[in-house]
């Protein structure tokens, strides 16, 4: 089958490359073979940054393509194979379909009071001239508002046990955990004290927390909670049918995974670019200021620079490098390159964002790109489009303005060292390729700068 060009290396190679450094090699690649090049990782995957071919990929990706698990296997130690991300075709649609209520954008004001809540909590504990690390105190927040939106309000020992085997499960990204989850041969359990035994105890340990959680639910039925898990367990496919509690128990793995390391990145980034670029922050706060005494969140989350803001940072070094791959079905004609069925595609979002016929002086940050001109889905998709687009999309985008604009309005905050921090692997994600740092100056007491809880 003929593949568009790539690398000539080894697959070895390749695979190595792609494990360490991921992002110059996909610029590297696209430098020499342009909007699409196939890349050997055992299978061959073709990557793809052309805007009109990734739309051409997410409109069909359950017609000319699909969206299968075969290539989600990565996640399945860590979400299990009931998860809406390793299942596919009809169990997928379903399962989807089930999850999705609790992130409809109207919801996303239930959601409000704990998100600024929680944001109040940790940030009350900033001390003056302090310095702290911005990236765990963002994981703080974000896995406090995905707990207490999944659970309702929690507390206790067994939140505080799963919230704490969570954090270390996920802050596991060493390259040996990259290299075992892609090499499954790797996955041996050699005793609690091996790599791979360790993660396995803990994880059989959070499946017992989850299980426990579940079976009090059902024995305590309570119409009365709007939490994501009461919803879980209410929503109906179809057929009549709930989720079981394997399914229930491997979709909260995916929320709580999924659903606060990626915010918790893209908040890092935010946050250090607002305070690296002066006149960034500037804007911002005039505008935050500009919202009168008390602004209601919904206003927040309209507020137009604040959105720029929020849409560059995603922009510029996108949490997920690129879409799950998608699976050619019926053979097709992709940027000139006839495909067969079975090729895998991924569409790399983090190339489309670095184009620079689309974003021009691409390595820099500019939010008023986003006010000049409007991206369509297929050239800004920091969270990925089609069959699998991103469920937690609104609740994301709703999360990040408001912890933003909580922070914003009641610390001056600055770097530590503003040199330049460039992104790198973080597991199946990215992250920054060094630690932020960020030292309070002064808190602002209930001034013009304050959100209004009460109208969230
Ligand atoms: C800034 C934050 C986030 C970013 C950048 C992000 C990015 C992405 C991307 C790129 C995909 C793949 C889409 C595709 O293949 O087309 C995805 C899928 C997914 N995301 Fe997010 N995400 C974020 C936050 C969240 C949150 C808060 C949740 C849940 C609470 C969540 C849950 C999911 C799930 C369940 C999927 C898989 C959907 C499927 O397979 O059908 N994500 N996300």
């Amino acid at each position: 089958m003929k593949l568009p060009n790539g690398p000539k290396s080894p697959a070895l190679i390749q695979m190595l490359q792609w494990i360490f450094r991921p992002m110059p090699f996909m610029e590297d690649c696209a430098k020499r073979y342009g909007d699409i090049f196939t890349l050997q990782l055992n299978p061959p995957i073709v990557f793809v940054s052309n805007p009109q071919a990734l739309q051409q990929i997410l409109t069909s990706d359950t017609k000319e393509f699909e969206a299968p698990n075969d290539w989600n296997t990565v996640f399945e130690p860590m979400l299990g194979k009931n998860s809406v991300i390793t299942v596919s075709g009809e169990v997928h649609r379903r399962q989807r379909q089930l999850l999705m209520p609790p992130f409809h954008g109207d919801r996303m004001r239930t959601y409000g009071q704990v998100i600024n809540d929680v944001t109040e909590q940790v940030i009350s504990q900033w001390q003056i001239d302090k310095s702290f690390c911005v990236r765990s105190a963002m994981q703080i927040i974000t896995m406090r508002v995905i707990m207490q939106a999944v659970f309702g309000l929690y507390e206790g020992s067994r939140a505080q046990e799963l919230e704490e085997l969570l954090a270390i499960m996920l802050n596991e990204t060493s390259p040996l955990r990259v290299i075992e989850l892609y090499f499954p041969a790797l996955q041996k359990d050699f005793g609690p004290r091996s790599s791979w035994g360790r993660f396995l105890r803990r994880k059989q340990r959070v499946h017992q927390l989850l299980n426990e959680e579940i079976q009090e639910r059902r024995e305590n039925p309570d119409p009365s909670r709007t939490d994501i898990l009461s919803l879980l367990m209410a929503a109906r496919d179809e057929a009549g049918e709930g989720m079981t509690d394997a399914e229930l128990r491997d979709e909260l793995m995916t929320l709580l995974t999924a659903g606060h390391e990626t915010t918790a990145t893209a908040l890092t980034w935010a946050l250090y670019w607002i305070h690296k670029l002066p006149s960034v922050q500037q804007k911002l706060l005039q505008e935050l200021d500009s919202l009168g005494d008390r602004p209601d969140p919904s206003s927040v989350f309209k507020s137009p620079y604040l959105n720029a803001v929020y849409s560059e940072a995603l922009r510029i070094y996108p949490v997920g490098m690129l879409t799950f791959p998608r699976v050619v079905k019926t053979p097709v004609s992709l940027c000139g390159h006839d495909l067969e069925p079975g090729t895998v595609v991924l569409g790399s979002i983090y190339l489309t964002h670095q184009r620079e016929d689309l974003y021009p002086q691409h390595q820099q940050f500019k939010p008023e790109r986003f006010l000049e001109r409007q991206f369509s889905p297929y050239e800004f998709l920091p969270f990925g489009g089609g069959a699998r687009r991103c469920i937690g999309m609104a609740f994301a985008q709703y999360e990040m303005k408001v912890i933003l604009a909580k922070i914003l309005s009641s610390w001056d905050l600055a770097l530590v060292d503003d040199g330049d921090v460039k992104p790198k692997r973080r597991g199946l994600v990215t992250g920054p390729n060094r630690s932020i740092q960020m030292v309070a100056k002064q808190q602002h007491q209930l001034s013009s700068r304050t959100l209004e809880s009460s109208n969230i």
